[in-house]
């Protein structure tokens, strides 16, 4: 079903701006009743084929960046994106706000309406953010039970003390919240700062965490998600290679 509603939305414009379409308007039932019996001749007639393999069920799963094409005619090829910036301090990750301009200024790229970031970062926090219009790919990313893990580099306005360690590995009581957090890994660089590994991303995470263990953020960088490390300068992007996706 999924693979019809892909060619019918690919081949409706070719049906309606027919001859006949024009001529006798019809109603979207009528079309669609018309692109079903074509679409099932296609399947059978080994037409169709999707990520260049011949497509013979109309039951197949696909989804908006399956590549589909009729005998020699593309129907449909979406590239998704992927995209990795080093977000600047004082940007917010939305399209829209009143006070802080957008991180997405800093993409002149066509259709920025279509992207998404995977796993926001608050206004005065820097690091990567990683951007897509894959939605499937930036679940594998935020949902906490895929365990990607995010490094955070944490600058705090105390010494960190001797239990902090333990006490976020155990997991910790956020403020208004049920459960613990999910075990983290602490490594200390110096007296007031760390490197922080979690594999969630609740609001305001890392500032609640270590305010739960009596500290305060004073700055905080995200280093790395997953196996990805930041490698491009403040305000700047690249596009991610298919081996990092
Ligand atoms: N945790 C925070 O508190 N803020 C961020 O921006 C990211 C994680």
């Amino acid at each position: 079903f999924a693979s019809l509603v892909a060619v019918f939305r690919s081949t409706r414009v070719c049906i309606s701006s027919s001859k006949e379409a024009t001529s006798s308007p019809c109603h979207s039932k009528d079309i669609w009743r018309v692109v079903h019996s074509f679409v099932a001749l296609m399947l059978a007639q080994k037409r169709i084929t999707v990520d260049g393999v011949v497509a013979s069920d109309s039951q197949q799963v696909i989804d908006e960046f399956s590549h589909i094409r009729l005998d020699d005619q593309v129907l449909q090829a979406n590239t998704p994106r992927y995209i990795m910036m080093n977000k600047p301090a004082g940007t917010v990750c939305s399209n829209i706000d009143e006070v802080y301009p957008s991180l997405f200024n800093h993409l002149r790229i066509k259709h920025i309406a279509e992207l998404h970031i995977a796993g926001r970062l608050d206004v005065d926090t820097t690091g990567m953010v990683l951007i897509t219009d894959d939605g499937r790919w930036s679940k594998s990313i935020t949902l906490p039970s895929k365990d990607c893990r995010k490094v955070y580099r944490v600058g705090l306005s105390k010494v960190i003390a001797d239990d902090t360690c333990l006490e976020l590995e155990k997991g910790v009581q956020l403020q208004g919240e049920e459960n613990l957090t999910l075990p983290a890994v602490l490594e200390v660089i110096s007296p007031k700062e760390v490197l922080l590994t979690i594999t969630e991303g609740r609001y305001h995470q890392v500032k609640r965490m270590f305010a739960a263990v009596g500290n305060r953020v004073v700055s905080l960088h995200r280093e790395k998600i997953g196996e990805l490390c930041l490698d491009v300068e403040i305000g700047q992007w690249r596009y991610l290679t298919k081996d990092e996706v």
